[in-house]
């Protein structure tokens, strides 16, 4: 059995020392790998980074990491990405990290992944050079993590992104706002690909469980919604996966 931790929109501002370095310190006591959503500073500038890298420090477990459009915002992805690969984090954009957790392997193949809709419901790479950008991104977004999955040689595969892959993580969110929260193609790419688990962030007012049309379990994991430091998933001891927020005190 492999217990996930997982959290996503922390959102880390200048101020933010001690937010969650005192659950953080205690991963390794509940989870074997610590997988962060994205989202992880407010506008992914260098000095946010930093305060959230030096809170990483104390990790036990593995951390493996996407960035989310918070991330973006200030054009420094790269700064982000240094700043946590500079404590030990892999981050991941349209990259896989296989890890060995005991006696089993983990694989991770991770995507920030983008916005577009859902059917019915979607945009379509049709019109202004706007739109069909707008359109694009996610297609290559969903087209490499199919790929990378399709090659994730592991005894469990997680799909770590941060725009939901499905509707049913938004539930609680505006209706308007689908588009803007997540994917149809992410889901489409889960599911030729293959995976266990596929978890996310970004919907923070959406709910924790859905599910993918051939039954991959989708996990949202955004922290204003998990309202806890990270959630665990235990993968391999049953059928399903277990969650076990409610063992960690807030
Ligand atoms: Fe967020
Ligand atoms: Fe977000």
């Amino acid at each position: 059995m492999l217990r996930v931790a997982a959290v996503g929109d922390v959102h880390f501002a200048e101020d933010s020392c001690g937010k969650m370095r005192p659950h953080w310190c205690h991963v390794h006591e509940h989870a074997d790998v610590l997988l962060l959503s994205g989202d992880l500073t407010n506008v992914g500038n260098t000095a946010q980074a930093l305060v959230l890298a030096e809170e990483l420090r104390c990790v036990n477990v593995p951390v493996v990491a996407v960035l989310g459009n918070h991330d973006y915002h200030a054009g420094q992805p790269g700064q982000v990405r240094r700043a946590l690969e500079q404590v030990g984090v892999t981050v991941l954009e349209g990259e896989t990290t296989t890890l060995a957790v005991g006696h089993e392997t983990l694989a991770i193949a991770g995507t920030k992944g983008f916005g577009g809709g859902f059917p019915g419901a979607c945009g379509h790479a049709f019109g202004e050079p706007e739109m069909k950008a707008f359109m694009h991104v996610t297609e290559r977004c969903a087209e490499a993590l199919e790929s990378n999955l399709r090659g994730l040689r592991a005894d469990y595969r997680i799909a770590l992104l941060h725009y939901s892959p499905v509707k049913d993580t938004l539930q609680g969110e505006r209706l308007e706002i689908y588009p803007f929260l997540g994917s149809y193609r992410l889901a489409e790419a889960l599911d030729r690909g293959g995976a266990d688990l596929a978890i996310h962030g970004h919907a923070h007012h959406g709910a924790e469980k859905g599910i993918t049309t051939r039954g991959i379990p989708v996990r949202n994991a955004a922290m204003p919604l998990i309202k806890r430091p990270y959630t665990v998933y235990e993968l391999g001891g049953t059928a399903d996966i277990v969650d076990r927020t409610t063992e960690i005190a807030a």
